[in-house]
């Protein structure tokens, strides 16, 4: 049943715009949305929570396998997220809560605990997945595989716009050290490490705005999915 219903996977490092592409695809089509991210940014915050220190790997896998989750679509659009009936949509999207997710998805139980979750949003009428892994390892029959690259002195300058946009505190430098470190250690991780499927699209958005992004995705529907 599973493998009838299609998938498209967005995969890439931090910041290189794979949320926005994945909404704006997931909004046009009227498919379901897999945030993989936010799953392990909700796997560390509730370790920290419940005092599960990041080297106790057990209960760590423990934390991700019980994780009390809901994700409430909005009119907007847009998730809340959930975490044992509390509101935790802000307090994951922090750059602190990212390094946290990052190092407990290096964790190879943690991942093993996510994955039949993640692949209970494949519904239909189809489902667009955003993550480190969609293509290689979660949805590896997925149609259509996107991976999404650019410089990390371009992901950390869309970043720091992006915390100015919002009257944020940010300090370019440190943004970049943060991306570079984070990148590191997704690409050098044991299991599923960050990286392209062998069949999948790659795209570097340095020198594209959203627009041009969406289109070259667009494209890639069309031809492999017949989606307009
Ligand atoms: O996409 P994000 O910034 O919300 O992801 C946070 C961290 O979670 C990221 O640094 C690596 C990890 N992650 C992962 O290992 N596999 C995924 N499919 C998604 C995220």
């Amino acid at each position: 049943m599973a493998g009838t219903i299609p998938v498209i996977t967005v995969d890439g490092p931090s910041g290189v715009g794979k949320g926005t592409i994945s909404q704006l695809l997931t909004r046009r089509f009227g498919w379901h949305f897999l945030d993989s991210g936010a799953l392990y940014r909700l796997t560390a915050l509730a370790a920290r929570r419940q005092g599960v220190a990041f080297d106790d790997e057990a209960g760590l896998a423990w934390v991700a396998r019980g994780l009390p989750v809901e994700f409430r679509p909005q009119e907007a659009g847009e998730l809340q997220i959930f975490l044992s009936g509390q509101e935790v949509s802000r307090d994951i999207r922090t750059e602190q809560a990212g390094n946290d997710a990052s190092r407990v998805a290096a964790v190879p139980a943690v991942r093993e605990a996510l994955l039949a979750r993640q692949r209970a949003f494949r519904q239909p009428p189809g489902l667009v997945a955003d993550g480190r892994d969609m293509g290689t390892t979660v949805f590896p029959d997925a149609p259509l595989k996107i991976f999404l690259t650019a410089s990390a002195e371009v992901r950390a300058q869309r970043r720091y716009n992006q915390l100015k946009e919002k009257g944020l505190d940010a300090n370019l430098r440190s943004l970049f050290t943060e991306i570079a470190e984070r990148d590191e250690r997704d690409r050098n991780r044991r299991v599923s490490p960050l990286r392209p499927a062998e069949d999948a699209v790659v795209i570097d958005t340095s020198t594209l705005g959203i627009e041009e992004v969406l289109a070259a995705v667009l494209a890639e529907c069309r031809s492999r999915l017949g989606m307009q």
